[in-house]
């Protein structure tokens, strides 16, 4: 059976740097507060109207492409993972499909959020190692700043997200030495509500009271009306105190599920890839698992919490700066909103 290799890796973030400073001037909030408590000093936000989450998709699957020395034509699955989609349905998949002018391939969204990214490419590998596909396109993007509230009501969570894409391509290998080794998906529902946007949606209030107020009707629902925009019942919620409390478990679990399942201890790790929730979950972890400054990259301080998009951009810019060669240990692991919670372990 083949194992699925990253042929090509690209990433994408827009020019536009909205600096802590620049945040003062939206909300009640300091740069001392945000780099103290996350590590984030800046981040990208998308230019509003010119580009989306697909076309930042697109930026960084065209490199990636490049790379993997293939067209978009030779692409023959897209998965792409986003929790800010340009529609509601249908998902970007069948966006970068036209914008890429690719064949009438198959496409896929993955609404994982933070662990997105590591659920598509274990979606990803499972199609490589059966031998259904040769070229497959993994994209995580997110444009958050469109659909965050900066007002001082939502400080929590619009200090930490920002825009960008990245991608990578899957291609098969015979290569022993290379290759995805093996992926971990895991969940937990009972914190679904932890970290979330509720509406629109069509729960109805059924899984918990009071997560939005419906207008008076006999059948249907508009399921999102004034009065719940007026409520701020349409903004992303989060409890932060208890989404760091089960990271900072669960990232060094699914970390040494993966080193246990392929004979590893943390020493072995070239490069651990956290996702970029918080600067202070990754040095958690890092320390948890002993590992050096060296064995663990952090770029949060430039782009902060870009979700599905956070392990791609950063594996990009580790393996552009030089600290990824061929044959690496490489570990990717994330965790966020579900919960969900994933890894992946593969020797570059
Ligand atoms: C969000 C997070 C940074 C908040 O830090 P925290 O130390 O837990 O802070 P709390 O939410 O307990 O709030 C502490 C105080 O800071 C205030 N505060 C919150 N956001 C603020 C901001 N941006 N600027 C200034 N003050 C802020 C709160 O209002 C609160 O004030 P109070 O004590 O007067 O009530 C932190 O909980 C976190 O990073 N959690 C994980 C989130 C995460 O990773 N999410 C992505 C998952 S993939």
């Amino acid at each position: 059976m083949p194992k699925s290799i990253i042929a090509g890796i690209g990433m994408y973030v827009p020019a536009n740097v909205f600096t802590n400073d620049d945040l003062t001037k939206y909300m009640d909030t300091n740069d001392e507060w945000i780099q103290e408590r996350t590590g984030i000093k800046e981040r990208r936000f998308a230019n509003r109207f010119g580009e989306t989450t697909t076309t930042m998709g697109v930026e960084a699957a065209n490199i990636a492409i490049e790379r993997a020395g293939i067209t978009p034509q030779d692409i023959d699955f897209i998965i792409f993972a986003t929790l800010s989609p340009d529609y509601y349905f249908p998902g970007c998949g069948v966006l970068v499909q036209r914008a890429m002018k690719m064949k009438e391939i198959g496409a896929l969204d993955v609404r994982n959020q933070c662990s997105g990214f590591v659920y598509a490419l274990s979606v990803g590998d499972q199609f490589i190692r059966s031998g259904m596909y040769k070229n497959i396109l993994v994209i995580g993007s997110e444009k958050h700043s469109f659909a965050m509230d900066f007002n001082t009501r939502s400080r929590n969570v619009s200090v930490i997200f920002g825009d960008g894409a990245g991608a990578v391509v899957l291609q098969p290998t015979e290569d022993s030495n290379r290759g995805i080794l093996s992926t971990h998906l895991h969940s937990d529902g009972d914190n679904a509500e932890i970290l979330a946007l509720y509406n629109p949606g069509t729960h109805a209030n059924y899984w918990k009271e009071g997560l939005a107020d419906y207008d008076d009707a006999e059948i249907g629902e508009l399921f999102e009306n004034h009065g719940m925009i007026d409520k701020g019942q349409n903004l992303a919620v989060m409890d932060g105190p208890a989404v760091f409390k089960k990271a900072i478990v669960k990232f060094p679990e699914v970390v040494m599920e993966a080193l246990d399942q392929n004979g590893y201890s943390p020493a072995d790790i070239k490069l651990l890839i956290p996702h970029q929730a918080n600067l202070r979950i990754s040095q958690f972890v890092q320390h948890q698992l002993k590992l050096r400054d060296d064995q663990v990259f952090n770029n949060i301080q430039k782009y902060g919490n870009t979700t599905a998009a956070s392990i791609p951009l950063a594996l990009c810019e580790a393996w552009q700066e030089g600290k990824i060669k061929e044959g690496d240990l490489i570990c990717l692991a994330a965790f966020g909103s579900g919960f969900t919670w994933a890894s992946a372990l593969l020797k570059w």
